[in-house]
């Protein structure tokens, strides 16, 4: 397998460009299914989670062609099949985003249950019980789910225990083609539904609230295709400010949208991180040793659990002791048994991490167990002294376009070992590779 060679110390000069959001990019293209023509997409990120999903729609039967300057095209003049493959679904937990527009352009789906992986069991009962209110019927069985709308999805208020971002992007989709006008309530805020919704409403859709904790939507007959534009990615943006503050060094980062990166500019001046916003840029520079800060994950507009791996990181070499909770994922502290192999120093009680620097990071052999948690390691490896090899790099391919080539860019010293290459040098310590469908 492929590793990621980092030796550590390096201060980080440069400019960083961001792609568009993976997390934007997937919604969207599922919510194609539901236009009956052509959607083109821009700005979409050549990552491993976009191919897969195009896949899916294309096994789906629709004709989908993304080409190198960062477009998909989408057919959906085609009436899609129902049934979701399984080998994708089990692959890519967001799969299940075709649900709701699979049901709601033809009355029905049959999606295979979705694995949990490191980060938690991630159960979408709460997709289920508003795909119910909205007057599917549900069957579990054969480890697959079939939703089933006897006749056209009806309007309904839908209240989300918690502000599930899939959940509400999932009912949102589905609420477009219902009869007669929805609520969703207690959404999910993040900028990523609202772009969704900003593509739907080029679509056709009646959407009103989107970004807010109550979403609207009056259902319309049908959808048409649209062109697209995605937002760029404030969890990769997020990353590289905390790489250039763990690091040292200045560097600019563009493009973002400042307001989607507000908590997490907050907390990094906390740090004594020195950032400034400009336009559609933000500067960051550090010359000296993070202060410790206390950290809250939080659905948006709070502090991103998205981020929270790679803020440890950086926490670990601070001057004194943070305590980071995670209150978003019940299980996404898989990173710091890693992190500790390199010299943090950090204990968990529940799900609330406290850690005391400032440690010595030592370079070693660590794996990813999921996409943020690798992000987490390459930027202790940047900090750490001596060589660190990161393996585990499917999961980072999911979420990082050309993360070696970008940091590189920036003064870093270091570089992808093929796989070939890696299997004629000392084997790397693997732990159990985490399979979606698998708890870690
Ligand atoms: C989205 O996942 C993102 N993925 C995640 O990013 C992100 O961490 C998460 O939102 C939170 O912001 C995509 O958008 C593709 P949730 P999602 O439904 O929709 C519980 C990354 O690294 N829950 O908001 O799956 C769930 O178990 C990925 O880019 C239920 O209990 O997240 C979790 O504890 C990781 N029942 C919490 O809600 C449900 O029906 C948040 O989950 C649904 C969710």
């Amino acid at each position: 397998m492929d590793r990621i060679i980092i030796n550590g110390g390096h201060r980080l000069a440069g400019r960083v460009s961001v792609e568009g959001a993976k997390n934007a990019v997937l919604p969207i293209i599922a919510a194609s299914l539901l236009g009956g023509g052509l959607s083109m997409l821009k700005g979409i990120p050549p990552l491993q989670d976009v191919y897969t999903m195009s896949e899916v729609l294309s096994r789906l039967g629709l004709q989908v062609r993304l080409n190198g300057e960062g477009e998909v095209r989408v057919d959906a003049s085609v009436v899609p099949a129902a049934e979701a493959p399984y080998d994708l679904v089990r692959k890519m937990r967001a799969s299940v985003l075709v649900m709701g527009p699979l049901l709601a352009r033809l009355g029905r789906a049959v999606v295979p249950l979705p694995g949990g992986c490191a980060i938690g069991t991630r159960p979408i009962d709460l997709h289920l019980k508003g795909f119910e209110a909205l007057g599917a019927t549900i069957d579990i069985g054969a480890g697959a789910i079939s939703l089933t709308a006897p006749s056209r999805l009806k309007g309904a208020r839908l209240y989300l225990d918690f502000p599930s971002v899939g959940a509400t992007e999932n009912l949102l989709m589905a609420a477009t083609l219902a009869w007669g006008t929805s609520v969703i309530e207690n959404a999910a805020e993040e900028p990523e539904v609202v772009d969704l919704a900003m593509y739907l409403q080029a679509m056709g859709a009646r959407i009103h609230g989107a970004g807010t904790r109550v979403i609207t939507v009056e259902g319309v007959d049908a959808l048409t295709g649209a062109e697209h534009h995605v937002i760029p990615d404030r969890i990769e943006a997020g990353t590289y400010l905390v790489a250039v503050a763990a690091a040292g060094g200045e560097a600019v980062i563009a493009p973002v949208i400042p307001e989607h990166l507000k908590a997490v500019v907050a907390k990094l001046r906390e740090t004594g991180t020195a950032v400034e916003e400009h336009g559609y840029e933000v500067w960051v520079s550090m010359r000296d040793r993070p202060a410790p800060i206390d950290v809250k994950t939080l659905p948006y507009p709070g502090f991103p659990t998205d981020m929270q791996a790679q803020m440890m990181a950086l926490l670990s070499v601070a001057s004194g002791t943070s305590v980071v909770a995670e209150t978003v994922f019940e299980n996404r502290f898989m990173h710091v048994d890693e992190l500790n192999r390199m010299g943090a120093r950090i204990s968990i009680d529940g799900r609330t991490a406290l850690i005391r620097g400032p440690a010595r990071l030592a370079g070693a052999p660590v794996k990813a167990t999921d996409l943020r948690a690798g992000a987490a390691l390459i930027i202790a490896g940047l900090i750490a002294e001596g060589t660190t090899e990161v393996t585990g790099l499917n999961h980072i391919d999911r979420g990082y376009v050309d993360v070696v080539g970008k940091l590189a860019a920036l003064g870093a010293d270091v570089r992808r070992v093929p796989s070939q290459q890696a299997a004629t040098e000392s084997p790397v310590v693997t732990l159990p590779l985490c399979e979606p469908g698998r708890l870690s």
